[in-house]
């Protein structure tokens, strides 16, 4: 795959020129019996390298339509979408499940993790299916991840021993061990109090801060003030599309909340989640 990462003179740092993301005239249509509903009609948007990009709209406008889509988790009915400059309508299953695997990582609201399996092995799932890692590698970069999002000391706990916003952690570990370029988190913070949301947001934050593109869907404006760019659907258009020049830092609003009696949740700096997930 083509690497794309020309700078433009002035852009933020990592946003480069060739987007990761392009769709055009991007459509999906649901037949219900005679009833055929439009969840997304002709949405062109491109997504350049290390954006962080909300997307909001009210519930059933095409959200999460369009970030199934992202994901090549359903293919559109209409339209073309380029991710990372190949034409995904043009992968193999293989090829597709790779993509999937190395270049994607997924958050989602009701954070998917596996109920009976620790939060180390939760994390290790993405890089025993790419059977290219050694056992060893394995665990030492499950361990990185998590350490990195906060939870070192919680490696053996299972998702029912640890609390909604340290399980969105997990999820956010495992969705950054395999180096991914793109992030997608379909309401990630839909689920939690707000000190734990500005924590998870932070995380995403500082992923962004190494490059990592990250999309977020989002029903709190709150949540959105965070990224560089808002896009906000409706009926399953884009009805706008606006930059953010100075997007609200996570850690320093976290730095100002009353401490609370959770000795173990740490805000890492800006930029350092992502730095002990990623390889050396
Ligand atoms: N599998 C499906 N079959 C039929 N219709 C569907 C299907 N999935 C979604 N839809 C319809 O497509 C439209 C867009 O749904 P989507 O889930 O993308 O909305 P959303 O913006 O994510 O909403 P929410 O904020 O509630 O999550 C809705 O009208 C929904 O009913
Ligand atoms: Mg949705």
């Amino acid at each position: 795959m083509k690497d794309s990462r020309t700078e433009k003179p002035g852009s933020a740092a990592g946003v480069s020129d060739v987007p990761i993301v392009s769709v055009r005239g991007l459509g999906k249509t649901y037949r219900m019996g005679d009833v055929t509903v439009s969840a997304l009609r002709k949405v062109d948007l491109d997504i350049a390298r290390g954006e962080f990009v909300a997307i909001s709209g009210s519930s059933g406008s095409g959200k999460s339509t369009f970030m199934n889509i992202l994901g090549c988790l359903d293919a559109p009915t209409a339209g073309k979408y380029l991710l990372d400059g190949r034409e995904v309508d043009s992968l193999t299953r293989d090829e597709l499940s790779m993509v999937r695997n190395r270049k994607l990582g997924f958050v989602f609201q009701s954070f998917n993790l596996l109920s009976r399996t620790s939060a180390l092995e939760n994390v290790e799932l993405p890089l025993l299916y790419r059977k290219d890692t050694r056992p060893a590698d394995i665990r030492k970069k499950a361990l990185e991840a998590l350490t990195a999002v906060g939870l070192g000391e919680r490696v053996h706990h299972h998702p029912n021993q640890l609390s909604g916003g340290q399980q969105q952690r997990v999820a956010i570990a495992r969705s950054m061990v395999n180096d991914p370029v793109l992030i997608l988190a379909d309401e990630p913070t839909g689920n939690l109090d707000t000190r734990s949301s500005i924590e998870i947001i932070g995380l995403f934050q500082g992923l962004n801060a190494h490059g990592i593109t990250v999309v977020l869907v989002t029903h709190e404006p709150d949540i959105a003030r965070y990224a560089n760019r808002l896009i906000v659907f409706r009926d399953g258009d884009v009805i706008r599309d606006e930059r953010n020049a100075s997007p609200s830092r996570a850690s320093q609003e976290l730095a100002a909340l009353p401490p609370l009696g959770n000795p173990d949740v740490t805000m890492p700096a800006p930029g350092g989640p992502a730095e002990a997930g990623r390889n050396p």
